[in-house]
């Protein structure tokens, strides 16, 4: 490792911190990956110790394999389409044993603390009350673990005679299995559970306050990411009114089966991928309702005023973005709202870096690994940021951007598309690439932490 360099901490061995090791790593920065938890993966390990994934027994990804896998370790073809937990935890850890990243995780490692200090570097604190010292930080803590539950709460909910629970804290349609069921949310979470149930209940509601346009896992025979041409120099609303009538002339329009029809077209909200949920709602064992408006002893009361006896109550309304290794004062992110330039880096922060902090229309990994090699970059000199007032500029941009196209809600503050981002992250690399050239490649963030303790 380069002497020169700077010396980077990652919060997280996910999938966004294993690749973003790997890219600092062939750049020659002397990374450490502290993983509060046993093994590496994060969410997709089921019933991982460190209580923060949200997987269940049977989920398969929803992105199809390509989507997902690195571009330099794919996946193997004997994986079907859209695997289960199980291989998708399973191609991770080959990953980190095929590039040798192992050693670079500091497994049961939680970092409680993460102090910035005046005048650059980090102090991080350890699970075990030890400190220390870094001069780059890179965060991939993941955004899917904390959380979020009606807020407000619906009235009646504090004395609700059922059990409500989160879809986090889901694991198996055994929580379900003879109950009446009310799952509210559409996207992929009440998807999955609301199909889930409908095997195993004794009824299945789906309740929504809003409606969503429902992609079919498959379109022409192929996984639908796979079967639609997403080419960033068409225009994306040319791109995504193509992709809507697909949709309708594949399955018709969601209300003809009684969900609510969608107040937005097709690319104005977080993509909800099901190919069981029509089906489980034309064979009557899912029922379509509005939102709920209030619990009443053992039933819930909907907003068209109808009302159904209810075992459970399965809240899948999402996730809050959650850093609680920084103080408030220092970072945090209200109602999701965060401000990284091209989702990465914080314009007030030259040491800080974030990986794997957005939403796509297509799989997280891909862009966590270019993100990654982008700071890699950064740190070694062979790209330097713009002005912060070009980085302001560019988020607020984004950010009009965002407001203007998506529907307005929590779960719509962090969203980019596959391939456009990754054609701006790539144009960013070299316009920076030219920018470091120009002034003789220095190094932003100056190596100051030694290799061990504080
Ligand atoms: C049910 C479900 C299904 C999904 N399906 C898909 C899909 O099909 N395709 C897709 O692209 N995305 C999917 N996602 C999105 C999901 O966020 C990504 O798949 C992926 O898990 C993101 O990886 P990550 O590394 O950013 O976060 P995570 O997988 O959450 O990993 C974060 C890691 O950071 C560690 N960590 C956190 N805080 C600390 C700390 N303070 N100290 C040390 N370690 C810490 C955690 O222990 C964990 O190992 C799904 C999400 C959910 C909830
Ligand atoms: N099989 C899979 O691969 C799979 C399975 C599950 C999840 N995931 C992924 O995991 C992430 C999280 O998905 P998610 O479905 O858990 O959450 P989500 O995408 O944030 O969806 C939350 C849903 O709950 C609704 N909602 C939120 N608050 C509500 C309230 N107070 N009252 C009524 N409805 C409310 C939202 O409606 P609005 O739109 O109106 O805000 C939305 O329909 C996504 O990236 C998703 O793709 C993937």
């Amino acid at each position: 490792m380069s002497s020169t360099l700077p010396r980077a901490a990652i919060i997280g061995a996910g999938s966004s911190g294993i690749t973003a090791a790997k890219g600092l790593r062939e750049k020659g920065i002397d990374v450490t990956v502290f993983e509060a938890s046993d093994r590496l993966g994060g969410n997709w390990v089921f019933g991982n110790v460190n209580g923060m994934s949200a997987a269940y027994r049977g989920l398969h990804i929803n992105t199809s394999r390509e989507r997902m896998e690195f571009t330099d370790y794919p996946m193997p073809k004997s994986y079907p389409d859209f695997p289960h937990h199980t291989h998708i935890a399973e191609y991770f850890e080959d990953y980190v044993d095929h590039f040798k990243l192992r050693p670079l995780i500091r497994f049961n490692t939680k970092v409680e603390h993460a102090a910035h200090e005046d005048g650059g570097g980090w102090t991080l604190t350890l699970g075990d009350g030890t400190t220390e010292r870094f001069d780059a930080l890179l965060v991939a803590n993941g955004h899917h673990w904390n959380a979020r539950w009606p807020e407000p709460a619906f009235p009646g909910a504090d004395t609700f005679a059922g059990v409500q629970m989160h879809a986090h804290d889901y694991k198996s349609e055994d929580a379900l299995r003879d109950k009446d069921v009310v799952v509210l949310g559409m996207g992929n979470s009440a998807m999955d559970i609301a199909v889930e149930s409908s095997y195993v209940a004794r009824s299945t509601y789906l309740a929504a306050r809003r409606g969503a346009w429902i992609m079919p896992k498959y379109l022409f025979g192929k996984p639908m990411d796979q079967a639609l041409k997403n080419d960033p120099r068409i225009p994306f609303v040319i791109r995504s009114r193509v992709t809507e009538r697909v949709v309708i002339a594949q399955a018709g329009r969601p209300e003809t089966y009684g969900l609510p029809k969608p107040d937005h077209h097709f690319g104005q909200a977080h993509p909800t991928v099901s190919g069981r949920i029509l089906d489980r709602i034309g064979h009557g064992t899912v029922v379509p309702k509005p939102n709920i408006e209030r619990l009443e002893g053992d039933r819930v009361v909907f907003a068209d005023g109808s009302s159904v006896h209810a075992d459970v109550v399965v809240y899948c309304t999402g996730y809050k973005i959650t850093f609680p290794f920084f103080d408030d004062t220092f970072l945090a992110a209200p109602d999701n709202h965060i401000e990284l330039f091209l989702r990465v880096f914080h314009p007030d922060h030259a040491d800080l870096a974030f990986i794997g902090l957005l939403q796509p229309l297509g799989a997280i990994m891909p862009l966590a690994e270019a993100q990654g090699e982008w700071v890699a970059d950064y740190l070694s000199g062979r790209y330097a940021l713009p002005p912060r007032a070009q980085m302001l500029a560019a988020i607020r941009r984004d950010m009009a951007a965002m407001r203007k196209r998506y529907v307005a809600s929590k779960r719509h503050t962090i969203q980019v598309d596959f391939e456009d981002y990754l054609g701006a992250l790539e144009r960013e690399r070299r316009d920076g690439g030219r920018r470091a050239a120009a002034t003789g490649f220095p190094l932003p963030v100056p190596r100051r932490a030694e290799a061990v303790g504080a």
